[in-house]
């Protein structure tokens, strides 16, 4: 591995505003502390977060680096010590299947070791410091672009359906916004660990994507009301679990369209975060779980705990090629301003991703 240069191009902002405000910028390569990994970033991901972030309406965690980018795959070029610090689930932890693991196995990574990883930030960069227990060995049937397009949405869908949700085989689930990042990834998984899924979607051809990756009914969001839709599809008995990205706009009806015991899951608030009037009826005669959770507010320790299950759980179903994440397009670098533009058109269908 040849010496690590003293500089780097990073893609910053210094003032929030229109995807103009990010602009290249020569910085130092950062140093590992303890528990860090430096990874040399092959492909970054781009994720609906940045954008908030950069238009600054994204609540940022105290401590971590202005620099966007949550996801990033390449190859590790520099460990820091071992961080001896017991690894332990603190109050708060999630309310998942698994036991809580104190003192998680720390990853050994490697310099040369090819990875991908949830950053806490920085990963529009040519270099770029990742918590060693948040990252993942890059799988072996994907490239370092569709390996990026991994950690944000594997993290956070795995976190809300499966640990949060308890999703389980058999259960029926409805995914707005089934062609998003976030949605493709649902959509794979609740086909992967045997759920029914059906998503709305932003018009027929990326309905037709949706059904592609496993959504049994595609709801066009600009023409039908997903209420009477999804009763339809489930019989009049509504679903098991709701993965929500719009927030407001879609509340009430998502508490109507969960059955006894349904858990409605919310990620996002594209629909707004403030819900005017509204009877809570729904939540005690069928015993709802409301629940939410952003990824960048959890702790070290329940991102470590996420990574172990992807680890266990779902690498071996990438590894076996039998899901993958749709890329629909990369960027250079230093197009990070282009692909923000094409992120907020709405015109793609699943991940966007940064080349170095
Ligand atoms: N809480 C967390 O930890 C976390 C982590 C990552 C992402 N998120 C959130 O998850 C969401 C998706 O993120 P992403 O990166 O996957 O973004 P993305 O690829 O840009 O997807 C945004 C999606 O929103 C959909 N949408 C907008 N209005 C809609 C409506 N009225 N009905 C149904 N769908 C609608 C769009 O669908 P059409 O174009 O088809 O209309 C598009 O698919 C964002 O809200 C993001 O903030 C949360």
């Amino acid at each position: 591995m040849s010496a690590l240069p003293a500089l780097m191009t990073e893609i910053g902002f210094s003032q929030p505003g229109g995807p103009e405000v990010l602009q290249p910028r020569r910085v130092p390569v950062p140093q590992p502390g303890p528990g860090q990994v430096l990874v040399k970033v092959r492909a970054a991901g781009v994720n609906r977060p940045d954008v908030l972030q950069r238009r600054g309406l994204y609540p940022m965690p105290p401590g971590v680096t202005p620099v966007p980018g949550l996801e990033v795959a390449g190859e590790v070029v520099a460990v820091g010590a071992p961080d001896d610090k017991p690894v332990s689930l603190g109050h708060g932890g999630h309310a998942g299947q698994a036991a809580p693991s104190p003192g998680l196995a720390k990853p050994g990574f490697q310099v040369g070791d090819e990875v991908c990883g949830l950053t806490d930030g920085g990963g529009y960069a040519e270099f770029c410091l990742v918590p060693a227990s948040q990252l993942l060995p890059k799988p072996a049937a994907l490239d370092f672009v569709h390996a990026a397009a991994l950690p944000e949405t594997f993290f956070t869908v795995w976190a809300n359906l499966f640990m949060m949700g308890r999703a389980r085989a058999g259960e029926t689930l409805l995914v707005h916004g089934g062609t998003s990042g976030i949605g493709m990834t649902a959509l794979m998984l609740a086909r992967e660990f045997g759920l029914r899924a059906v998503s709305t979607d932003g018009g027929p051809e990326k309905g037709e994507v949706a059904r592609r990756f496993g959504a049994e009914l595609s709801i066009d969001h600009r023409t039908q009301d997903f209420l009477p839709e999804v009763m339809a599809w489930s019989g009049g008995r509504g679903v098991d679990l709701v993965l929500d990205i719009l927030g407001a706009s879609a509340f009430e009806r998502n508490l109507s369209v969960l059955r006894k015991d349904g858990r409605l899951l919310l990620i996002g608030f594209m629909g707004g975060d403030k819900v005017e009037s509204l009877s809570i009826m729904p939540i005690l005669l069928k015993r709802l779980v409301v629940t939410g959770s952003t990824m960048r507010a959890r702790t070290p320790a329940e991102k470590a705990e996420i990574a172990q299950q992807l680890q266990d759980k779902v690498w071996p179903v990438l590894a076996a090629g039998r899901c993958a994440p749709h890329v629909h397009r990369t960027f250079a670098l230093d197009q990070a301003a282009e692909a923000h533009r094409l992120m907020e058109s709405r015109q793609h269908v699943g991940k966007i991703v940064l080349i170095t």
